[in-house]
């Protein structure tokens, strides 16, 4: 099974409130979003393996105009469009695997991944993660990845993970991204247990 296939297949059979990574809101993303933003709702905003989450809602209720959400997996783009009914149409749904897609050059002002580097086990595919979004994200916007931290899991839906520090994370990207800020995150999960995720918001130098 290739790793699409496994992402159809996983938006195919669980509830999108039945994995571990789902939480009602992302509050953190969020704050870091507003920070990034600094109240421009017009600003380009992509969430990068955004799957079926409720961030696109929680944007879209704050008035952000200008929202992309992209994920390998087509099946978790339509549950979430199903959610968000008419709403969804002002959002551009992008099935696309990240580590192979180049993104319209210097288009997003807020690059943002929650639990989707931590999944990129093999150098070659972090490395073109990180040329996607040098090239996608406008110099002077921010990057905001959230990923396992060293206390955090070894596995998630089943496939190996990758764990960092604010150190490791920030090294993957290197000094044309500058760490503005690291934080760490005990995520509850639905089935009753706790995750270290590990957060690095940069900002993309000019
Ligand atoms: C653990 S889930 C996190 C979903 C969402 N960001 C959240 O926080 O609820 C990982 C997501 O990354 C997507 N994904 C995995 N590999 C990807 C890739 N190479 N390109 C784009 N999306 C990918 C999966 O389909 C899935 O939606």
């Amino acid at each position: 099974m290739n790793v699409r296939q496994h992402w159809e297949k996983v938006y195919g059979t669980r509830a999108p409130d039945q994995v571990s990574w789902f939480r009602p809101h992302l509050e953190t993303s969020l704050t870091l979003i507003e920070r990034a933003t600094r109240g421009d709702r017009d600003a380009s905003i992509i969430d990068v393996g955004g799957g079926a989450s409720t961030l696109v809602d929680d944007l879209l209720e704050r008035q952000y105009r200008n929202i992309t959400v992209a994920d390998i997996s087509q099946t978790a783009l339509e549950v979430a469009r199903k959610r968000l009914g008419k709403a969804a149409e002002s959002v551009r749904w992008l099935q696309a695997d990240v580590t192979q897609t180049v993104f319209p050059a210097h288009s997003y002002d807020v690059w943002h991944d929650r639990a989707v580097f931590h999944f990129l086990t093999k150098p070659e595919d972090r490395i073109a993660y990180v040329r996607n979004a040098a090239l996608a994200v406008e110099p002077g916007g921010h990057v905001i990845v959230g990923a396992f931290g060293p206390e955090g899991p070894t596995k998630c839906s089943g496939l190996d993970v990758m764990r960092y520090d604010a150190e490791s994370l920030h090294g993957e990207f290197g000094p044309h991204f500058r760490l503005v800020e690291s934080l760490q995150e005990l995520h509850d999960t639905p089935f009753g247990t706790t995750q270290q995720f590990l957060y690095c918001y940069c900002a993309v130098e000019q």
